[in-house]
């Protein structure tokens, strides 16, 4: 039986990022392409019925398509330049997990399937969990089909290209009425495991979290011909916000603000930019500690702007507010892995999303060095088959018992 790193081996070559270092697979790209092509055929191969739905989420069932399935899964998609655990490792997990209940002969008395979702990090489009979204009903389908990517690619266009119709995007109610319940296995993104010395862990929460988009408008104009009073320079204000996140977020207890993404246009050296783009990651949590923490970081950036005489729009591309996962089912989860410790968390998952609508959970598989979004994301294969072990054992608890 091929280990879930050993399956993981074998995804090493998609992908990668020579210049940012780590992976970059995004949503309906040519990597994407490469990983769909490669997860349809390792579930074909295990004999799982395999199906794109409108959203271009995946879906490999083992028995007839629900009603009250057993779902599990997670995402191919990375960051710009992410580490090659985040997402992979719950697909891999989930098939191997599969692998492990047929090698015991188990027969599931109720359907179970896998699941890729599309895009989950909005490293193309933007808005994060956008396939899971979709299909929940969160995310407005018109203005997802006119989300567009750097290089100005509609997702409509995008989706098209690879093989769907954009007009199909949007709820589908009836495939969600099939899940009668979701467990997403993660690498951790922090060392609360590799604290607590345990190799796998359950989810006890996830932090608000949204993305804004703010454009500071000034003048483009000559380096070194424009004296400084004569300056617009909106580069002056982007700078101001990120030092105010920085400053905001450290007076919120729990709270996170980054700026990890800044696009001057034009974009030259010796060019003062006319605007400048910036995006604000923002997570807290509450709904009204995150909405504070912004509504004070934009307040920061109108009074930055104005003092260098340029303005400011401003864009919520996603929010999504605190979860709370299932508390019956975690329980019963973390007695079933013999007391495996509840752990909240700052990242976003599909299964946030998917918590809104059916009981879901979550498995976290210890990360030595707690770092993630980048390639220093690890986990040792032990604990990677811990986590398989894990999965493979609530499964089979599942998919015998109602949920
Ligand atoms: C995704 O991992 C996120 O937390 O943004
Ligand atoms: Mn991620
Ligand atoms: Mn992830």
């Amino acid at each position: 039986m091929t280990t879930a790193t050993a399956l993981l081996e074998t995804l090493a070559d998609v992908g990668v990022d020579r210049l940012r270092g780590g992976y970059s697979r995004h949503g309906f790209d040519r990597a994407d392409a490469e990983l769909r092509e490669w997860f349809t055929a390792e579930a074909t191969a295990r004999g799982l019925d395999v199906s794109t739905d409108r959203n271009g989420n995946l879906w490999a069932w083992w028995g007839t398509p629900g009603p009250n399935a057993v779902v599990t899964g997670s995402h191919l998609d990375s960051v710009p330049g992410g580490g090659a655990f985040d997402g992979p490792l719950g697909v891999v997990a989930a098939l191997s997990a599969l692998d492990a209940l047929r090698a015991e002969g188990f027969r599931p008395t109720r359907p179970l399937a896998v699941v890729v979702f599309a895009e989950e990090e909005g490293g193309r489009f933007g808005v994060p969990c956008l396939g899971s979204r979709l299909l929940a009903g969160t995310l407005d389908a018109d203005r997802a089909r006119n989300l567009k990517d750097a290089d100005g690619t509609t997702l409509a266009e995008a989706v098209r290209a690879a093989g769907l119709d954009p007009r199909w995007l949007g709820p589908e109610p009836e495939l969600v009425s099939r899940i009668g319940c979701f467990v997403e296995l993660h690498v951790e993104q922090g060392r609360g495991l590799a604290d607590l010395d345990a190799p796998v862990g359950v989810a006890s929460s996830i932090l608000a979290h949204g993305r804004w988009r703010l454009t500071f408008h000034g003048e483009g104009n000559h380096a070194g011909a424009t004296p400084l009073a004569d300056r617009r320079d909106p580069m002056v204000p982007a700078a101001s916000l990120v030092l105010a996140a920085r400053r905001v977020a450290g007076s919120v207890p729990g709270a996170r603000a980054t700026v990890g993404r800044l696009v001057p246009t034009p974009g030259g050296t010796n060019v003062i930019p006319s605007t400048v783009d910036v995006w604000l990651d923002a997570r807290a949590p509450g709904d009204a500690d995150t909405r504070h923490l912004v509504d004070d970081v934009v307040a920061a950036a109108r009074e930055a702007a104005e003092a260098e005489g340029c303005t400011v729009t401003v864009r919520e591309e996603s929010y999504g507010d605190t979860v709370i996962f299932d508390g019956g089912l975690r329980d019963e989860l973390t007695s079933l892995l013999g007391g495996a410790p509840a752990l909240p968390t700052g990242a976003g998952h599909d299964a946030g999303v998917l918590a809104g609508r059916v009981p879901t959970a979550m498995l976290f598989v210890r990360n030595p060095t707690g770092v993630s979004h980048a390639p220093a994301e690890h986990a040792e294969p032990d604990d990677c088959e811990a986590g398989v072990a894990a999965l493979a054992r609530v499964l089979t608890h599942l998919a015998g018992a109602p949920c």
